[in-house]
């Protein structure tokens, strides 16, 4: 029993923190139209995981003057809502400026957020850039927007550093409104009595040779910190920095070096070429900067079995850390990924690689190990635009990407082992067989009845006596693990089917006993996959 309950609390390590569900909310910065009206772009990619889904998307219509340096609140955010689990990514664009973001589901917001104290000319002198394109008081910093994202009014307290110490502002804003306020890297705080949206945007951060790009990074609540973290190098990318956020400061660790951060200071780091592990004393996020990019970046805890990755242009990038003992098992689709570049990171058992993806639209997995996949897109040779992928199952899965997981269920009735088997298979489900010490943990995690005896798909054959699996899909070849109660299996002639006790005092044993006693059928409904082949994703032009 305690060797089982060590054994699940190894797989409920990580957080499941998935950005997909049914209830979204987000907010475009800027209207770009307004000022590129041929070639501006405002779009939300929503991809159904499940068949059949239908959504809607409510107040998308952005009227030309209305949201250009609007500061204060406005009514101009876009909700969408769907009877099934989607995914929802957003784009903006003109000509050489793009960005986009994972779009958060509702249940991945909170009601306290520590924001990166970012002051725009400081950043500006950090990467030694001039100010070139951004002259204007409205390009000279960055900006918060504040999204409500439920159906009452919010109250919103602003907590500042200023030269007179720490200062609050509360307002209030209504149902589903925007509140967009300049920061000049001042504010440390924001927290609401209710859950909000936080996006730290910039519509036109210098980059090199007078070019900007649009910055739109969705904040994340204290849920998505971690304290291990792998930089993923960054290809190419002229500098990058790193930006630690924490509720109290804590030290970094990289490469034998202690770096002193604090919310305001970008650190530098000293090999851009390779991925590299940094470690923090305590919970924190991690922000990875470079000119025209804010990047989140996953904490080890928190990588995931499978990602979607949309892409807004053809053959854009893909970085991707796996587990170096099982790297060469990582998917993409439902091939291989086949990558030719994976280098160890020093003081892991992690390697990384960069790989290019010919579609707008694919999935990266592992079917036995979690792991950790950022899109990044070049817009030119040093600049470039992405993130996080999408994460989608945290639990890996031989089989794909699983968007539904199984379930073990007990029917009422008492059956014979043959009818038993019926039962599941007409009720569309499968009679269960936990072919590994995991499938059985799950079983037993599922089994809830507390007393008596259920069937499983364990029997002998008649005629040889050998033991098998009755598996409708898969039928394996092989018969690695049993977890058979004392004395059992019995001799042949006493029992040719096999039960499962529903009693966790006994640990879920196996015994096996006569077909036509009549003990309760174990069924076992199977996940649900996602396949790209069906789900094409939607794009909504805002
Ligand atoms: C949004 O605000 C504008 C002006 O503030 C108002 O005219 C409009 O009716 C509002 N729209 C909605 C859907 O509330
Ligand atoms: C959506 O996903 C959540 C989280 O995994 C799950 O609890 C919920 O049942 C899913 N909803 C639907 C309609 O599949
Ligand atoms: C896009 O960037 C290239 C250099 O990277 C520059 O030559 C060109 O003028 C830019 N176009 C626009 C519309 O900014
Ligand atoms: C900063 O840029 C100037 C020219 O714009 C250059 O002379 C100087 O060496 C740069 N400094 C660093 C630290 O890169
Ligand atoms: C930012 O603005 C606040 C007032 O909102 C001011 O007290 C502070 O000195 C400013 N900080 C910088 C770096 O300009
Ligand atoms: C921050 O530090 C205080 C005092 O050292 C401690 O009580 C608190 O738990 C810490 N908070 C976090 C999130 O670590
Ligand atoms: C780590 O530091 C050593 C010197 O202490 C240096 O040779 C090595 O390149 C550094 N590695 C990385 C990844 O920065
Ligand atoms: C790497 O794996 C080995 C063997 O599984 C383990 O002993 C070691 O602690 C791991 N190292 C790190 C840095 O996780
Ligand atoms: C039940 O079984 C499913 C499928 O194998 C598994 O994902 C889940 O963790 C199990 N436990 C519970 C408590 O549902």
């Amino acid at each position: 029993m305690l060797v089982f309950l060590l054994i699940v609390s190894v797989f409920h390590q990580g957080l499941a923190v998935v950005s997909y569900g049914d209830n979204f909310i987000t907010a475009f910065p800027e209207n770009l139209g307004f000022f590129y009206p041929s070639d501006a772009l405002n779009r939300l990619r929503v991809t159904a995981l499940h068949d059949n889904t239908n959504f809607k998307t409510m107040s998308v219509v952005f009227p030309k003057s209305s949201e250009v340096n609007q500061l204060g609140s406005s009514n101009l955010s876009v909700r969408i809502t769907s009877d099934k689990n989607i995914t929802v990514v957003s784009i903006s664009r003109r000509a050489n400026s793009t960005q986009s973001n994972v779009v958060q589901p509702t249940v991945n917001l909170g009601t306290n957020y520590l924001i990166p104290m970012l002051d725009y000319p400081g950043y500006l002198e950090s990467f030694n850039l001039s100010r070139t394109v951004s002259t204007t008081m409205r390009y000279s910093s960055f900006k918060l927007l504040i999204i409500n994202a439920v159906d009452s009014q919010n109250s919103i307290t602003i907590v500042k550093q200023t030269s007179a110490g720490v200062q609050e502002e509360t307002f209030n804003i209504d149902s589903y409104q925007v509140f967009q306020l300049q920061t000049n890297g001042s504010v440390l705080r924001v927290k609401s009595s209710k859950e909000v949206a936080v996006i730290l945007t910039h519509p036109c951060v210098e980059t090199e040779s007078c070019n900007c790009n649009m910055i739109v990074n969705q904040i994340l609540p204290t849920k998505f910190q971690g304290r291990s973290f792998i930089i993923p190098s960054t290809f190419n990318v002229a500098v990058t920095k790193l930006l630690m956020l924490s509720e109290n400061t804590s030290s970094l660790f990289h490469n034998g070096t202690t770096l002193q951060a604090t919310p305001s200071t970008l650190l530098p780091l000293s090999d851009l070429q390779k991925s590299q592990l940094v470690n923090a004393a305590e919970p924190v996020s991690l922000r990875l900067i470079s000119p025209g990019l804010i990047v989140e970046l996953i904490p080890e805890t928190m990588f995931h079995a499978c990602y979607l990755l949309q892409l807004s242009q053809a053959n854009g990038k893909a970085l991707v850390i796996a587990e170096t003992d099982s790297k060469d098992d990582v998917r993409r689709n439902s091939g291989l990924l086949s990558a030719s570049n994976w280098a160890a990171i020093a003081g892991t058992n992690y390697s990384s690689a960069v790989v290019t993806i010919p579609d707008l639209l694919a999935t990266i997995w592992h079917p036995t190990s979690r792991i950790g996949v950022y899109v990044l897109q070049h817009i030119s040779a040093k600049v470039m635009f992405g993130g996080p992928a999408v994460p989608i199952s945290e639990k890996p899965d031989l089989h794909g990407c699983v968007v539904a997981p199984g379930a073990f269920e007990i029917g009422h009735d008492h059956l014979t082992w043959a009818k038993s088997r019926e039962y599941c298979i007409n009720k569309g489900r499968q009679f269960a067989c936990p072919l590994t010490e995991s499938v059985h943990n799950d079983m037993a995690d599922n089994l809830t009845e507390g007393d008596g005896d259920g069937w499983i798909g364990l029997r002998r054959c008649l005629l040889t006596t050998d033991w098998y699996w009755q598996e409708e899909y898969d039928p394996p070849n092989f018969m690695n693990y049993v977890h058979w109660d004392d004395g059992h299996p019995l001799d042949p002639s006493k029992g040719l089917c096999t039960s499962v006790s529903l009693d966790p005092e006994n640990d879920f044993k196996w015994q096996s006993a006569r077909c036509c006693d009549k003990k309760k059928p174990v069924c076992y409904k199977r996940p649900a996959y996602l396949s790209l082949f069906y789900f094409w994703p939607v794009d909504i032009n805002v």
